[in-house]
């Protein structure tokens, strides 16, 4: 995030003193990428954030295993049948990953307890229900097709309203903007399908008071579970380009072409070894002989993970693809519509259709992604032969 926010209090220069009204320090805190050498933040707290009491190993409740998608073959899950045992981050359920990045399905209505993921940034789709996001930041209120990034150790809990269904997409690294979109100091250019105007970051801080608040700690190693003397949101005000942020799905301008648009058109974020897509409502393609649903294709360096979030899935009409459905199609195999929907989507063109209504996360990796058990547990073992019926 290149963009220089700032919440609350801070001093006028950077590592000066700064009291609180009772005379003692606040504490400053850098959050920093890539050493000291990318995007950062300078925060303030009223407690020290180094002063921890407790620290203990925890096994994660639900399965981790992930295991190569032999006899290679393209998959479909039916997130529609799982249910989380846990919160929106214990109740994670893994649906594919690779080195690069975990893909995990989530539903719950019970607060999460805070934690931080020290592996890499998070971005975690709300596919259904309004959830609160609380940080050391500050506060981000989201909802159905909001996209919530999250810088990598942010402190943070999700606290659902109701029913909250997401597609956490944990990443190895860095979730950004795809350079394309930005200027070579970082502002998004005119030519890109959203801009800052769209984002939505925390506007005030979050004060909390506790005594020895536990957080969940992700590191390679495995879970932690540090006990902090006093409670971590207690941030009086931070400035800086590092903090976490909010798109909705509904802000993407789709970019449409006279015939079939790859894609990359579709492109939101981008991180190591994978991209966001977001295929939104839009026109269809407008030659008058387009045929405007995907050619035949096969990605020789790419799986292609998608997630289907509403709209009408008539182009794969056969497939059994629905909304709250995942198609995995893995390199090795070339994919397409389904027997018929090019067809039927001409027809439904010369019958005066003119735009589509699907909507779709796709997280498009470079290596190829292991399948988790969450996803073996819904599979719709049929669909690798529904384009051979
Ligand atoms: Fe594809």
């Amino acid at each position: 995030m290149p963009y220089y926010r700032v919440v609350g209090e801070v001093p006028r220069k950077r590592h000066v003193q700064f009291r609180r009204p009772d005379g003692g320090l606040y504490a400053e805190e850098l959050m920093g990428e890539e050493g000291f050498s990318s995007d950062s933040s300078l925060l303030y707290h009223r407690h020290l954030p180094t002063a921890i009491v407790k620290a203990e190993a925890v096994e994660p409740v639900v399965g981790t295993r992930l295991e190569p998608n032999l006899p290679l073959s393209p998959r479909h899950f039916r997130t529609q049948e799982l249910d989380s045992a846990g919160d929106l981050v214990g109740g994670r359920m893994l649906l594919a990953g690779n080195g690069d990045v975990r893909l995990s399905y989530a539903t719950s209505d019970r607060p999460s307890e805070l934690y931080r993921n020290s592996m890499g940034d998070e971005c975690v789709y709300v596919q259904r229900g309004r959830v609160r996001f609380e940080s050391t930041y500050g506060v981000i209120e989201a909802g159905e097709g909001d996209y919530v990034v999250i810088p990598t150790g942010t402190i943070h809990r999700w606290v659902p309203d109701g029913r909250v269904n997401v597609l956490a997409i944990e990443a190895s690294g860095h979730i950004r903007p795809p350079k394309r979109y930005l200027s070579q100091y970082g502002q998004f250019l005119e030519h890109a399908p959203y801009c800052e105007r769209d984002l939505r970051a925390p506007s005030e801080p979050l004060l909390a008071e506790g005594e020895e608040v536990p957080v969940l700690v992700r590191t390679r190693g495995g879970l932690t579970r540090l006990v902090y003397r006093d409670h971590p949101f207690d941030v009086v005000g931070w400035d800086g380009c590092l903090y976490p942020y909010a798109f909705n799905i509904d802000d993407f301008e789709p970019v449409v072409k006279k015939t079939h648009a790859p894609p990359p058109v579709h492109q939101t974020f981008e991180g190591p070894g994978f991209v966001v897509c977001s295929f939104c409502p839009r026109p269809l393609d407008y030659h008058p002989e387009a045929v405007p649903i995907p050619y035949n294709h096969h990605n020789v360096d790419s799986d292609e993970f998608m997630f289907y979030v509403g709209g009408d899935y008539s182009a794969r009409r056969g497939s059994g693809i629905d909304v709250g459905s995942v198609s995995l199609h893995p390199a090795g195999f070339t994919h397409g519509p389904q027997p018929g929907a090019v067809e039927a989507v001409i027809e439904a063109m010369a019958n005066g259709v003119t735009t589509t209504s699907e909507m779709a996360v796709m997280v498009d990796t470079f290596r190829p992604l292991d399948l988790g058990p969450a996803a073996l547990s819904c599979e719709d073992s049929g669909y690798a032969w529904t384009w051979a019926r």
